[in-house]
């Protein structure tokens, strides 16, 4: 069976993306950093009849992801898809939204740390088996303010910015190769309880988009509108 692991799963896109590709034949490998959730998660996946493990890890620990992700690659047999969507649904220490014009080095590293590093950290993990295999996907998912940047959050859409950057270039590098990279842009709230005025979308509406990403190979990137 093909394995996708989902860095940063969660209830929202996590569990739809996991739920997407197990009922298409994905074994799925969870990946966030508490295990009651990641175990629940897996539950609910397994009642479906889609096996599904959990492996914590912190994406800002990079030895802790390397470790999570050669645990999934030893129980499953490899990783055919690698898709990175951490959400911090709690506050993290250090977090803060800046405008452009308030963006400071201190304000921004945590976001580049936790949107870019996390990132190219859990695709260096995969990336090495996939180019010797010819084959392998890497999905990478921010929200729309990397694509169209919103001025409150100047600090977190620079680094939702530099990992879309990223992508569409690793994607240019690996053209050929068999390996396909591409970036989701969310442009919504997922779920309920969003601002007023501000479109929303249920996760289940949007977890498709990845699965077509992953089947049709042509495509660098996505957006999601409502
Ligand atoms: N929610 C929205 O409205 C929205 C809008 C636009 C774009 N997006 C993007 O969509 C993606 C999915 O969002 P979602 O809200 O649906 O998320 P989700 O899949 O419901 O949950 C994401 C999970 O990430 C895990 N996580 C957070 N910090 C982590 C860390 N340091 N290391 C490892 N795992 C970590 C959390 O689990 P633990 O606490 O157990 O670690 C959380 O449950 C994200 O890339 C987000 O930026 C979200």
């Amino acid at each position: 069976m093909p394995t996708i692991a989902i860095v940063g799963a969660g209830p929202g896109m996590g569990l739809a993306i996991a739920r997407t590709f197990g009922r298409n034949g994905f074994d799925v490998a969870l990946i966030a950093r508490t295990q009651e959730k990641l175990d629940t998660l897996a539950g609910r996946l397994g009642d479906e009849g889609i096996t599904a493990e959990a492996f914590t890890a912190d994406i800002m620990d990079r030895p802790s992801l390397n470790a999570a992700l050669e645990a999934a690659k030893e129980r499953f047999g490899g990783i055919d898809v690698l898709e990175y969507s951490p959400a911090p649904h709690s506050p993290v220490p250090g977090f803060t939204m800046a405008a452009p014009s308030e963006a400071t080095v201190e304000n921004l590293q945590p976001q580049i740390e936790y949107t870019l590093y996390g990132a190219v950290a859990a695709a260096r993990a995969v990336l090495p088996a996939m180019r010797a295999a010819g084959a392998g996907t890497l999905l990478f998912t921010t929200g729309g303010g990397s694509v169209d940047p919103v001025p409150m959050m100047g600090n977190v859409n620079a680094a939702g910015g530099a990992l879309r950057n990223w992508v569409l270039n690793l994607g240019k590098e690996l053209a050929g190769s068999g390996v396909h990279a591409a970036h989701v842009a969310i442009n919504v709230w997922i779920g309920e309880g969003g601002p007023e005025g501000i479109p929303t979308a249920t996760p289940e509406q949007i977890a498709p988009l990845y699965w077509e990403l992953h089947r049709e190979r042509g495509r660098s990137e996505a957006v999601f509108n409502a």
